[in-house]
Order: C-alpha cells, then structure tokens, then sequence
C-alpha cells in the first residue's frame, strides 16, 4: 500500500464514519424490497412515484450516505485535520438524513404533503450542517493538493444537485406554490448522475487507486481540468436548456468526449499497477468504468436511433432506465461497494494500531490484536460481494427488457445489499472486541521533564 503523504494519525473515530457505511447498505435493501414488492410495475415510467421513490433510496439513502461517511474519513488523513462539528454535529446530520430520505421515499410512495414538509426539513437541515462543517475547511485550506480541489468542486456540484432537488421538493410539499419543477427535473438528474457521479468517482479514484492498487499517480493537471470542464459543460448545458437555444448536440459531444477521456486514463493507470497480485476490488472498480463507457456509446445509439426512427417510442421508457441502472447501479454503486471494501479495513485497521501504540505491551499479545486488512474483510467476502453484484446487475438489466426476471433481480438486490451489510458489522465486531482487549493493557504514560 502506497501511503505517503497521508497524515497516518489524524484518523476520526470509528463512529463517525462507519454509522454513515452501515446505514448505507439497509437503505439498497429497502430499495431490493421496493423492487420485490412492486414486482414488474416498478418499470412502469420514470415520472412514477415509486421509480422516483426508488431512485432516491439509492441516490441518497445509499450513495450519498456513503459519500458524507467517506469524506468524513478521507479529509483527515488527507490534510491533517479532523472535519469541525464534532460528534454531536455528525450525529445530527447521520439522524436528519436517514430521516429525510425515509420521509423522503413514503412521501412520493403516500403522496401526503406532511411528509414531503418532513423530508424537506430533515434533508435540507442534514445537507446544510455537513456543508457548514467542511465550508471552513476548504474555504481556508489553501494548499494545493488535488483531493481539496475536487472536493471544492464537487461541493459545488452538489449544491446545485441538491438546491434543485429541494427546490422541486418544495413544489411538492406546498402545491400552492406554483413552481414548474419539471423544467428541472432532466438538469438535477444530469447533475446528480453525470457530475455529482462522475467527480466522486474521480476525486476516489484520484485517492484510493494510487494508494492500495499501487498505481503512479493521477496527473493533477488533467484530473483540475477534466473537473472544470465537465462542470462547465454541465453549466452550459442546463442554461441550454433553460433558454432553449440549441447547441446541445456540440455540449453532448464534448461531454462525451470529457468523460470517455477520464475512462481510459483510468483503466490505463488501473493496468499499470505494480501490484499484480489478483485483487477483487480492481474488479469493482473495472465493472463502474465500463458502465460509463456503455452508458456514452448506449446514450448516442438512443440520440442517433430516436432521430432516425431507428428505435420505436415505446421503447423509449425502457432506454431511460437502463441509462439510469447503467450510472446508478452500474457506475456509482459498483465503485462505492469497491471502496467500502478497502477503506473500511483501512479505517478498522489504523484505529487498531494507533490504539497499540498508545498501549505498547499489546502489541506482544498473541493472537495478534492489531488485525490486517485481509482479516477485517477477507478476500473471500469480497469475492462473494463480486458475484453478488454483477449477478444483480445484470439481473436488474434483464429485468428492464424481460419483466418476469423482475422478482428475482430484487431478490439478488436484496442478497447483495444484505451481504454488505453483513460484511461490514462482522468487520466492525472484529474491531470491537480486539480494542476492547489492548485497553486491558496498560497506557504508556508520557512523561515530560523540563529543565529549570
Ligand atoms: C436532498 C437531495 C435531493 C432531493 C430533495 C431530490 C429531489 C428530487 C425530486 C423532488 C425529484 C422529482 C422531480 C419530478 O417529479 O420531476 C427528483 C428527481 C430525480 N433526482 Fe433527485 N433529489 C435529491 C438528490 C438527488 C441526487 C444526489 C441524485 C443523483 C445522484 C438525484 C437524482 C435524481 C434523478 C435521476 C431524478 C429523476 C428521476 C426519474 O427520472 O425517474 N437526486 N429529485
């Protein structure tokens, strides 16, 4: 593992981030649920509550769940400072988002106004104190590195991702307004899916590729201007829209061009690894990669084929939610599962052996007290998680286009999610009982003489 440059000690405790993993995976079994539970007419069209509902069970629920765990154990070790708030701060936010999105899924699942209200309090509460805690530090840290850069970014991103998705939720909770959402409906989804996606997987990437595939590092002069660019056409695209003036094919072209250049940086440098040892998590990471490669090529075969009358209109809800599987489940997911596989031993193991060094006479017990990475998730969980995954994919894919395969792609969902779920607690009981046995040994006092 390639760990220069991270600050080893400044690692928050285990609460913080892992309360965010562990929620995460129950909010993808409620999603399996869903699926099980609406069968086929879960298919029915994307404007359907419950494809809205289910939508967001993965987007926030699971995806940006993880997202705001990962940060809070990426920021330390990457600039030597613990996120400000402090414990009380985080749990408010855990608690105002796992709230939120549930009142957020019953809401369009019930359609009561109360719960819209509920889910719009409870999300933009949760989403404004996380952004109040990280505001200072990437307003003051003004060091160069790449992952503050992408983050900066990517905070950018995700207020205009969520300001529009509490904007329409407004129109939902309090009818008497009238605000026509659906105009932004298409330019949320595209910030959400393409941007917000897009440069977490790259601000990640940028991370934990170099570090535990042993990789060279990403060049931080493509990945600064890749980032700008996509927002930027993002930018254009959605004042496009809005104005309706029509050069939308050219941003099209360009954002395909941005994205599919960051793709192949990416398997290249993924090749390029001098740790060539199998590693299953290589293979999580390949799964994402190519989904959004498909979903450009599949996205301009539906652009090409609607113009020319190639591919029949009542196709057409069927193409939207393989292009929305292809980025949510296919590029987010895959990635995230990935790096939850790595970063969560790492996390687990840090504390263990930081601990250690606190209580020094631990570290001649046998059996060893500080686990390696591979005890805490072993090869063959992630292995297992693999199959899981892709069989699901794949299923939920089937499914779109042979709705009998519904019923068993929620099943496999269900399975994979839970595993997840499974993998990590048993990891975090591991944790558990090995520091609760190096704090029966003694702590090393530090003493201090000074001279008169
Ligand atoms: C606080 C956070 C969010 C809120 C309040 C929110 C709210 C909403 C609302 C109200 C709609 C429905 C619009 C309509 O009926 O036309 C919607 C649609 C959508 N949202 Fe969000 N959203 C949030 C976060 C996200 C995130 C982070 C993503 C993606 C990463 C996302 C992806 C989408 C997509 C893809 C759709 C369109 C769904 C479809 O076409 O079936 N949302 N959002």
């Amino acid at each position: 593992m390639n760990t220069k440059g991270l600050s080893l000690n400044t690692i928050p405790p285990v609460s913080i981030p892992l309360r965010f993993f562990l929620t995460a995976p129950l909010f993808g079994v409620l999603a399996a649920m869903m699926v099980l539970y609406f069968g086929q007419d879960i298919w029915g069209s994307r404007w359907q509550a419950r494809s809205l509902a289910l939508t967001h069970l993965l987007t926030i629920g699971f995806m940006l769940m993880v997202m705001i765990g990962a940060l809070y154990q990426f920021i330390p070790v990457m600039i030597g400072q613990l996120i400000p708030g402090g414990r009380k701060r985080v749990a408010i936010v855990h608690l105002f988002l796992v709230f939120g999105s549930l009142s957020l899924m019953s809401a369009f699942l019930i359609q009561e106004t109360i719960l819209f209200q509920l889910a719009l309090i409870s999300l933009a509460v949760s989403v404004f104190l996380f952004a109040l805690s990280l505001l200072p530090l990437l307003i003051t840290q003004l060091n160069d590195h790449l992952i503050v850069y992408l983050i900066r970014i990517l905070f950018c991103v995700l207020i205009v991702t969520i300001g529009l998705g509490l904007f329409m939720l407004l129109a939902y909770a309090y009818p008497n307004l009238i605000i026509n959402y659906r105009e932004y409906t298409d330019i949320h989804a595209s910030w959400g899916l393409i941007g917000w996606v897009v440069i977490l997987i790259m601000a990640v990437s940028s991370q934990v590729i170099p570090m535990f595939f042993v990789t060279p590092d990403f060049s931080v002069k493509y990945l600064k201007i890749l980032s700008l660019l996509i927002v930027l056409t993002l930018a254009m695209m959605s004042l496009m829209a809005l104005t309706k003036i029509d050069i939308q094919a050219i941003l099209n072209l360009l954002l395909s061009i941005e994205l599919s250049f960051f793709t192949i940086y990416t398997l290249q440098l993924i090749n390029q690894r001098k740790r060539k040892i199998p590693d299953i998590t290589v293979s999580f990471w390949r799964v994402s990669l190519f989904s959004l490669m498909i979903s450009i090529v599949y996205w301009w075969l539906l652009v090409l084929g609607t113009n020319s009358e190639l591919i029949p209109l009542k196709w057409s809800s069927q193409s939207e939610f393989t292009l929305g599987l292809l980025l949510i489940y296919g590029l987010a997911i895959s990635a995230i599962i990935g790096m939850l596989q790595k970063i969560v031993p790492f996390l687990l193991y840090l504390n263990l052996q930081n601990l250690s060094f606190k209580h020094p006479d631990s570290m001649s017990a046998e059996p060893k007290l500080v686990l390696n990475m591979k005890q805490i998730i072993t090869n063959q969980q992630s292995k297992v998680q693999f199959v899981l995954h892709i069989s699901s994919y794949l299923l939920l894919l089937i499914s779109i286009y042979w709705v009998k395969f519904t019923w068993l792609a929620g099943l496999v969902v269900l399975i994979n999610f839970s595993w997840l779920f499974i993998t990590l607690l048993r990891g975090f009981i591991l944790f558990s009982k090995k520091r609760k046995a190096i704090l029966m040994h003694p702590e090393m006092k530090m003493e201090f003489t000074f001279n008169k």
